[in-house]
């Protein structure tokens, strides 16, 4: 099948090369040119494991294009795909500005049967308004599919290859017949919805896994009071198969371009339609008070945080990926800036990204031994598997101090106690 994928971001783009890899000629658009000539060339702007590969592979294969134009690509579509962000408002609100602006561009550019699937993480209602927006200005045949991402950054190309399931919310059966053509080659059960719960399920997903999140670092809280090991716990309730093993980790609390902004939004989107969500605002204010706790820890061993020195391992929202986007280990590293540490940081892929924001403030290295170096804690903040198999024999040569303050209960306490850490965990005894 023929078609194009407005938006080169994560999902934009991951979802293109695999399309294209499952035999598919797919168009991937994005208006922004330095992007699309870098793309061209094969060169992905942001780390995703596989990915550049993947596109390169299947512009070889002559199955991949980038352009900067949708108006030059509409008429050898049948399928278009809009994958723009969706960031958040002030108010916690999605900002459908850029899913505006290619609506308004297929509707001054379409002349021929289409489908128009929203990937765009968008409020309920939203595709019911493009099919409004489209038709008054397209009075020809077209269909709207609201069909959700749930690919994580850093195994997106296995959650697209191997997906739980693919939501397709649609109400036309030629539409219906064409999408389920697409996605042939994919396991995973495809259900059939209308619009409106195609949108919905992808905000209750993102917001059920964050209160899944917020629920095990509460009981954390408990098990640091009750001397309780929440990774034991944690384990234990993940057994119980009505409950599930994943997203069960407790740490400094979630972060990332979704699940802070699809909380917030979903939060929001309760609120329009006159109910107050009450859960997800104490979802919410777990996570802010999981980063808290955390600098307080820190706090409370040293007393005071001026002029220490302190070494962070990790800035990225999570392991395997460059993005730093409402990354709690950036949140963390403000706090400990405002309370006046010194700080030594590295990541294996976020340091460039956090230097944006960063800036000057804090000392980058790219050897993670140079950074312990003569700091009086290393504070682990993103859980890079990489960090367990550290020489931890030698990192303890190296610090003033042998102290781990461990955000992510990434590391064996028992092997860095021995070898004589004082080591501090999230929720652990
Ligand atoms: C999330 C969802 O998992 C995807 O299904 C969805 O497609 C995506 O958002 C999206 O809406 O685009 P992602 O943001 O890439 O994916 O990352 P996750 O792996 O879900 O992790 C989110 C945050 O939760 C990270 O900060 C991570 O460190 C944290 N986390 C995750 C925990 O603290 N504990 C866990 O047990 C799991």
């Amino acid at each position: 099948m023929r078609l194009s994928l407005v938006g080169t971001g994560y999902v934009g783009l991951v979802t293109g090369a695999c399309l294209a890899n499952l035999g598919h000629t797919v168009f991937c658009i994005d208006i922004d040119q330095e992007k699309i000539a870098n793309l061209k060339r094969g060169k992905v702007p942001f780390y995703e494991p596989g990915l550049e590969n993947l596109v390169q592979h299947n512009q070889q294969a002559k199955r991949l294009f980038f352009s900067t134009s949708l108006q030059e690509i509409i008429s050898k579509v049948e399928i278009i795909i809009i994958a723009v962000g969706t960031p958040s408002l002030a108010d916690g609100r999605a900002d459908l500005r850029f899913v505006w602006q290619v609506v308004e561009e297929i509707s001054k550019n379409i002349k021929s049967y289409k489908i128009i699937v929203t990937k765009s993480t968008v409020p309920v209602g939203t595709n019911a308004e493009i099919i409004k927006r489209i038709k008054k200005k397209y009075k020809g045949e077209f269909d709207i599919v609201s069909c959700p991402e749930f690919l994580r950054e850093g195994s997106a190309i296995a959650d697209f290859t191997h997906p739980d399931r693919i939501i397709i919310g649609v109400s036309s059966t030629k539409a219906k017949k064409i999408i389920a053509e697409l996605f042939a080659n994919l396991s995973g059960e495809k259900l059939f919805t209308t619009l409106a719960s195609a949108e919905l399920i992808k905000y209750a997903a993102n917001a059920f896994l964050a209160t899944k999140i917020s629920f095990i670092n509460e009981i954390a809280h408990l098990c640091e009071r009750a001397g309780a090991d929440v990774e034991e716990v944690a384990y234990g309730l993940g057994l119980d198969h009505r409950v599930g093993k994943s997203f069960l980790k407790a740490g400094i609390g979630w972060g990332g371009s979704c699940f802070p902004k699809d909380v917030r939004a979903l939060k929001q989107i309760a609120g329009s339609h006159g109910y107050n969500f009450q859960l997800l605002q104490a979802v919410i204010k777990v996570n802010q008070h999981q980063r808290e706790h955390f600098v307080n820890k820190v706090k409370n061993y040293f007393k005071n945080l001026r002029n220490r020195r302190l070494a962070i391992f990790g800035l990225a929202f999570k392991a395997n990926t460059d993005d730093i986007r409402e990354s709690a280990a950036i949140e963390i590293i403000q706090k400990l800036l405002k309370l006046k540490a010194k700080l030594d940081v590295f990541d294996y892929q976020a340091q460039k990204n956090a230097q944006k924001i960063l800036q000057d403030a804090v000392t980058y290295y790219d050897d993670v031994y140079e950074c312990a170096k003569d700091n009086e804690a290393i504070l682990l903040l993103t859980e890079w598997s990489q960090f367990r198999d550290l020489d931890w024999r030698k990192i303890k040569t190296l610090l003033k101090r042998p102290v781990i303050f461990d955000g992510r209960n990434l590391l064996n306490p028992k092997h860095l106690r021995e070898i004589g850490f004082k080591y501090f965990a999230i929720g652990r005894p």
